[in-house]
């Protein structure tokens, strides 16, 4: 399966504070170490497309800095076509400050610069990318109105749209009309519908609401639980694997761009892709750090073969 994804979205430094525990409000406490790698959530979910096969194109932006060249590099060292990355004079790269606990459970803080700065300017000739392409897919750390707009656009060349709507956020609503697949986490998709996530039957009432406002598929992460899907091919529940996690960090981006990889456009083989990108994130988790931690196809299809 080779298909051939648009990521727009998001490009992060992240430095990772590792703790013993979190500090109390007001509290100054002492990390036990330190350590910085490329992140954000469009950068994160492009570089787990890319790893695991698919031809992959990045629109997004950067500052005029150190950190930007080190992320357009970061990038293209995966084999991302960067060429629709912007430089913005005025607002430095996007970072992240990720505190990290001895259960591996974490806070991240995340300052937008240059991504939060984006506007529809950024979309200047993506045609090129999207003739052709098979997904788009965008998340929360970037502007709705630009997604909106390249949403819009993808539709017109066939394109089928994914939103990954994290961090949790309120939504615009005319952005869930131009969406195929929107894939929440638990808290995330409660904040949208404003239904509990409890069990099964609170999963397919928030289908019916996102299937009211047009969008297709629902695909909900529930962390070591699996994931629920419900589209027009059918509904369950597919479990995660079973693993030691150290760092959740992307584990939901992998599970996006991985996913992306895998499936037709119109998600007829849902259920298999779930089980490939949800073992793709089952190795990030085992590993430290965001985009470090994303596997290639290889070390997928090998960890799959051992079930
Ligand atoms: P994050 O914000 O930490 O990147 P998320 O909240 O967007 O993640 P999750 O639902 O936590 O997304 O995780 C996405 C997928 O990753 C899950 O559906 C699951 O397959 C896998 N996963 C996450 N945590 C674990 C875990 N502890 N063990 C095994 N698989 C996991
Ligand atoms: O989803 C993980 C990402 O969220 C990190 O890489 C960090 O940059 C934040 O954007």
């Amino acid at each position: 399966m080779s298909n051939n994804v648009v990521v727009l979205g998001s490009i992060n430094v992240d430095t990772t504070y590792h703790v013993e525990r979190f500090p109390q409000p007001g509290e100054t406490i002492s990390a036990v170490s330190k350590s910085s790698a490329p992140g954000g959530k469009g950068a994160n979910q492009a570089v787990a497309a890319a790893r695991s096969g698919a031809k992959t194109a990045f629109i997004g932006a950067v500052g005029s800095d150190k950190e930007g060249a080190y992320m357009r590099e970061a990038l293209e060292n995966d084999n991302i076509d960067i060429h629709h990355i912007t430089t913005d004079k005025l607002h430095g790269t996007g970072s992240a400050a990720i505190t990290l606990d001895a259960n591996g459970q974490n806070d991240i803080m995340v300052y937008g610069g240059a991504n939060q700065a984006m506007t529809t300017d950024v979309l200047a000739g993506i045609d090129d990318i999207l003739e052709g392409a098979d997904f788009l897919i965008s998340q929360f750390e970037t502007p709705q109105e630009v997604t909106l707009e390249a949403f819009k656009q993808a539709k017109q060349h066939g394109v089928t749209t994914i939103l990954n709507p994290a961090p949790a956020h309120k939504i615009i609503p005319e952005l869930l009309h131009y969406t195929d697949v929107i894939a929440p986490n638990e808290s995330e998709c409660a904040l949208l519908t404003g239904i509990e996530i409890t069990d099964e039957d609170s999963m397919a009432k928030s289908a019916d609401y996102f299937h009211e406002q047009g969008v297709k598929h629902l695909l909900i992460t529930l962390g070591s639980k699996g994931v629920y899907y419900n589209t027009p091919a059918g509904q369950g529940l597919v479990p995660a694997f079973k693993v030691k996690a150290v760092d959740t960090t992307a584990a939901g981006d992998t599970f996006i761009g991985a996913l992306s990889s895998q499936l037709q456009n119109d998600l007829s083989n849902v259920a298999t892709a779930l089980v490939y990108a949800q073992r793709a994130s089952s190795l990030t988790v085992q590993q430290m750090g965001a985009m470090p931690s994303i596997p290639t196809n290889d070390e997928v299809e090998k960890a799959l073969a051992e079930k």
